[in-house]
């Protein structure tokens, strides 16, 4: 089967949460499509180990930097999209950085859930907000692509915090697009299934075989778990003049997850 190929060449790319997992593929593929990537994460290690992502850019020939960020302080993501103007300003801001909360609603202490909101949602409003803010300063509209997930639907046993971070991304997207789209800025999501990463702890040696048969989670159609690079190709699909009339949108990118 061919492939996807976006060239991104002379645009400018951060992505939040960009040293490990969905974002470390997603850095990647937009370094692979020529842009420059700003990889803005707490730390630049990956959680797997092995070369810093804004590292292996450059070593595969591409430009990109490391910017120390948390996304649930504002002043960070601030100095993130500033540091982009010295590559002449953020062209797609992906908001990827995400937090877990898992467990039950009856046992879930409330500082979990409220982690998960200023990560996941507090993070993503942020994003958007001050990339928005930047590319209508500059008159240069970009794209917003956020990481949602198939909670963002689907209720889960036990993840009932996590679930209403993901639900509110949702809404952050169509409500931004909604807000930005009079400036030709278009926000879409893309919402992944079972993704193999260290996202919560083991499930990457684990998710092989839960994707397989499972009884918290359930089946996927396509049997498998999958992998950041999966997922990589729908963010260039959202952020690319291919998607020029596509806004609001989110693209499950699951397995066949919701079919069943
Ligand atoms: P991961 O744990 O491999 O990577 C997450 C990255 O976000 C890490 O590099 C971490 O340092 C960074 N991060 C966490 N908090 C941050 C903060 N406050 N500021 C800046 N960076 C921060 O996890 P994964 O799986 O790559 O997750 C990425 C996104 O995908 C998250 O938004 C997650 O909710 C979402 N997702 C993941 C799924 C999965 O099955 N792995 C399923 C659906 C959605």
């Amino acid at each position: 089967m061919g492939r996807i190929t976006g060239d991104f060449a002379g645009e400018t790319v951060i992505v939040t949460g960009g040293a490990s997992g969905i974002g470390r593929a997603v850095a990647r593929r937009f370094g692979d499509a020529g842009a420059t990537v700003l990889v803005a994460d707490l730390d630049p290690e990956p959680n797997t180990g092995g070369t810093p992502t804004h590292e292996a850019i450059e070593e595969a020939g591409g430009t990109a930097a490391f910017a120390e960020t948390d996304v649930t302080v504002p002043a960070d993501v601030e100095a993130v999209v500033e540091a982009a103007r010295e590559f002449g300003g953020v062209d797609v801001m992906v908001n990827n950085a995400g937090y877990h909360a898992g467990g039950p609603l009856l046992d879930l202490d409330v500082a979990e859930l409220r982690r998960a909101l200023a990560v996941n949602v507090e993070g993503v409003f942020v994003g958007t907000q001050v990339a928005a803010r930047d590319m209508i300063d500059r008159d240069e509209p970009g794209s917003v692509v956020n990481t949602a997930s198939i909670s963002s639907e689907v209720a889960q046993f036990e993840q009932v915090g996590y679930d209403a971070s993901k639900g509110a991304v949702k809404m952050v997207t169509r409500g931004s697009a909604l807000e930005l789209a009079e400036y030709g800025i278009r926000v879409n999501a893309v919402a992944p299934g079972q993704i193999a990463t260290e996202f919560v702890e083991g499930w990457s040696e684990e998710a092989p075989a839960k994707a397989a048969s499972d009884d918290l989670l359930k089946p996927v159609p396509l049997g498998r778990a999958g992998v950041p690079d999966d997922l990589a190709a729908a963010y260039l699909y959202l952020a690319s003049e291919d998607a020029s009339y596509v806004t609001g949108e989110l693209l499950f990118v699951d397995g066949g997850w919701q079919v069943l």
